[in-house]
């Protein structure tokens, strides 16, 4: 699949931010190369023929309602284990032929090259993002006038379909609502969107979507952007880790005096902290949180590890981003505390790992000068395995 970049899904993003982002819907025809390498029909086949999708990673909506589970699963045994909500392939062609709109929801947990996709998206926003694919059949209404509460970019990739909106309203309601024909007025964007076309949706703006004359897929990535009150939350959780909030007070009717006053005291202790708080820091601590939240995690553990083992001496390593303490030397030996862990090593060691710059490059057997290669290399190991270095390639 083609990698695409946020700009290829917003135009320019300055504009973007400035001009449309929770203020307007957005139209971009053409925004993107090569569509059905997001998702094509083929890949659709492929995905209604695995056992592994269940409910409600695949769910089919006839006539405005969604289908009984019951209606298109049964029972397949796995390794001696029952699951008894698998995907019957035909029974869903079947309710497909009938007019029934297939819908994928959290298709990012199940197609890699898709999250990826989606994390573009969650990258920037610093927010957890889901992505829909939904298959209408030709000349069907998907689903009737409504707004959803988050969010949404559409992306067309195979068919078309003809998309409605209206500006959302002045006061934004933050929940689902629907709506009819008379209530909305004239559109302030109707097109016919082709593979490759983008819409940007702000949260609570209505809009109406139905399938022309071809069958139609697209997917709706949804941002779930955290609000101030969610991310406080998590700002407060950090900040009472502390054993001293972990003791449990008796406050029940006959509690001691003493109680009041040491409940106030927490209070002004959380207050303190709070107020300690740097905000750029912590934004950027929240934003990671929320790129790692489920469907947007990524990582090649098992890959680096693997790696790791067979380092070669000429291997480049560089230093992590993890906080290194270095201790004061004793008896030629310097001691490190990085990510919890605390080590001795020869000073001529500490001496390389504190003179590297940020992005440096040195080779496996560099890292400790004055020993054979192979010892040197052990030592480069050891410290990638606490988080200290990593292999640059
Ligand atoms: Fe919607």
């Amino acid at each position: 699949m083609t990698s695409h970049t946020f700009a290829d899904l917003v135009g320019d993003e300055k504009e973007f931010f400035a001009e449309y982002f929770n203020k307007k819907p957005l139209l971009r025809k053409g925004a993107l190369k090569d569509p059905q390498g997001i998702l094509s029909l083929r890949r659709l086949d492929e995905l209604v023929q695995l056992e592994v999708i269940r409910p409600p990673y695949l769910r089919a909506n006839l006539k405005g309602a969604g289908v009984p589970d019951q209606g298109f699963t049964q029972t397949v045994t796995v390794q001696g284990t029952d699951l008894t909500d698998a995907i019957v392939p035909e029974k869903v062609y079947e309710l497909f032929r009938a007019g029934a709109t297939i819908v994928w929801s959290s298709l990012n947990h199940l197609d890699s090259s898709l999250r990826s996709f989606t994390r573009v998206i969650s990258d920037r926003f610093g927010a957890k993002t889901d992505c829909v694919a939904f298959l209408t059949p030709a000349g069907k209404q998907g689903f009737s006038p409504h707004h959803d509460p988050v969010d949404l970019f559409i992306v067309q990739t195979e068919g078309t379909k003809r998309w409605r909106l209206w500006n959302p309203a002045e006061v934004r309601k933050g929940e689902a609502a629907s709506y009819t024909a008379e209530q909305l007025g004239e559109p302030v964007i109707d097109v016919l969107l082709e593979p490759g076309d983008v819409l940007y949706l702000p949260y609570d703006t209505p809009h109406a979507a139905a399938a022309e004359e071809l069958a139609s897929v697209h997917l709706s990535i949804m941002v779930r952007p955290r609000m101030w009150k969610d991310l406080l939350k998590q700002t407060f959780e950090e900040l009472v880790r502390e054993p001293q909030f972990n003791e449990f007070p008796f406050i029940g009717a006959d509690r001691e005096a003493g109680t009041e006053a040491l409940f106030a005291q927490k209070l002004r202790a959380v207050a303190e902290r709070l107020t300690a708080v740097a905000p750029g820091s912590e934004l950027d601590r929240l934003a990671e949180l929320g790129r790692r939240m489920p469907g947007n995690s990524a990582g090649h553990t098992f890959l680096s590890t693997a790696r790791l083992d067979a380092l070669e001496a000429d291997a480049p390593m560089r230093r992590t981003d993890a906080v290194v303490e270095f201790g004061t030397p004793a008896d030629g030996r310097v001691q490190l505390t990085v990510n919890g862990h605390r080590i001795a090593v020869p000073a001529p060691v500490a001496d390389i790992l504190a003179g590297m710059a940020a992005g440096q490059e040195t080779a496996a057997a560099d890292v400790f000068p004055g020993v054979a290669a192979e010892r040197a290399t052990r030592m480069a190991q050891g410290l990638a395995r606490i988080g200290l270095l990593e292999a640059a390639a």
